[in-house]
C-alpha cells in the first residue's frame, strides 16, 4: 500500500480529467494535495469534496503558459507548506489539424501548453524540492509521440510536445539525481476523459479505436492514477529517467 503522509503534492491541470482524478487518488492515500489550474471553480469543487473526507487539500489558480502564476504558486506553497515533493503535470492540450495546415500560432499555443508550461513548472519545483533533497516529478507524456511510440495522423504539433516531454524527463533525471529528485513520465494510452470525448463521439472511429486495444476498452483516468501515485511514491526510488506506457496494451499489439 503506498503512503503520502506528510507529502505535499503539486498537480497540475487539476480541474478534470487524469488530474483531478490524481489529486483524489494522491489526496486519499495521504498527501497533502495542491489542485492546480486554470478553471477556479471545477478546482474548488474537487477540494470541497477532499476536504469533506477529511483530506488536507487547496485550489490554486494557475495558467501553465503564464511564468507569474508558476512563480506565484511557488512563493505561496513555500510560504504555506515550506516544501513540495511531488509535482505531476496534467496540463494539456489537443488539437487537431492536418500537418500542412498548422499555423504558427497553432504550434506555439500547443507547445507553450504541453511542453514549455512543464519545463518552466518542474525548473521552479525543483528549485524548492531541492531544498529537501526529495522530489518526484512525474510528466503525462503520451503513447502518440513518435519514437517508440505511434505517431497518429493531424496531431503532429501534440506528437512533438509528448516526444519533447520524454526527452526533458531523460534529462531532468540525469541532471537531478544529484538533488535526490526522480523524473518520470507516464504515456497513457486511449483514457476516458473529455479529450477524447469526440472520439467516443463518432461511434465508427471509436471502434476501429476499441480494435486496436487488446484490453477492448478505453482506460480509466483513475487507472492511469494508480501508476502516476507508483512513481510519486516511495517505492519507485530507483526508478528514474523512464517513461511508464499505461495503454491497454495498445503498443504492444
Ligand atoms: P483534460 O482535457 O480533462 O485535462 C487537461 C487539463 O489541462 C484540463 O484540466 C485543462 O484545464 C488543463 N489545462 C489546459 N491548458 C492549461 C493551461 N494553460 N494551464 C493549466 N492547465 C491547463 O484531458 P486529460 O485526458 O485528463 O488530459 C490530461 C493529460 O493527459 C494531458 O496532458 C493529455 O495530453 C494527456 N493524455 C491524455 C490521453 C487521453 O486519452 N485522455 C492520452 C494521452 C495523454
Amino acid at each position: 500500500m503506498l503512503s503520502f503522509q506528510k507529502r505535499v503534492a503539486l498537480i497540475v491541470g487539476a480541474s478534470s480529467g487524469i488530474g483531478r482524478a490524481t489529486t483524489i487518488t494522491l489526496g486519499k492515500l495521504g498527501a497533502t494535495v495542491i489542485a492546480a489550474g486554470r478553471r477556479l471553480d471545477q478546482l474548488e469543487q474537487t477540494v470541497a469534496d477532499l476536504q469533506n473526507a477529511g483530506i488536507t487539500a487547496s485550489p490554486m489558480p494557475l495558467d501553465v503558459t503564464n511564468d507569474h502564476d508558476i512563480q506565484a504558486a511557488m512563493e505561496q506553497i513555500a510560504t504555506t507548506f515550506s516544501r513540495l515533493d511531488i509535482v505531476v503535470n496534467c496540463a494539456g492540450i489537443l488539437e487537431e489539424t492536418p500537418f500542412l495546415e498548422i499555423t504558427a500560432d497553432q504550434w506555439q499555443k500547443l507547445l507553450a501548453t504541453n511542453l514549455t508550461g512543464a519545463f518552466t513548472l518542474s525548473q521552479k519545483a525543483a528549485r524548492l524540492m531541492q531544498q529537501n533533497r526529495y522530489g518526484r516529478i512525474i510528466h503525462v507524456s503520451s503513447i502518440l509521440m513518435g519514437g517508440v511510440g505511434r505517431a497518429d495522423v493531424n496531431v503532429a504539433h501534440y506528437t512533438a510536445s509528448k516526444a519533447g516531454l520524454v526527452g526533458l524527463t531523460e534529462s531532468m533525471a540525469v541532471e537531478l539525481a544529484p538533488l535526490g529528485i526522480t523524473v518520470n513520465a507516464v504515456a497513457p494510452g486511449y483514457i476516458d476523459t473529455p479529450m477524447t470525448a469526440k472520439i467516443k463521439d463518432t461511434p465508427t472511429v471509436y471502434q476501429q479505436v476499441l480494435d486496436r486495444i487488446p484490453l477492448k476498452r478505453f482506460g480509466s483516468s483513475e487507472e492511469v492514477t494508480h501508476a502516476i501515485a507508483f512513481l510519486a511514491s516511495e517505492s519507485s526510488s530507483y526508478i528514474t529517467g523512464t517513461t511508464l506506457v499505461c495503454d491497454g496494451g495498445y503498443l504492444a499489439a
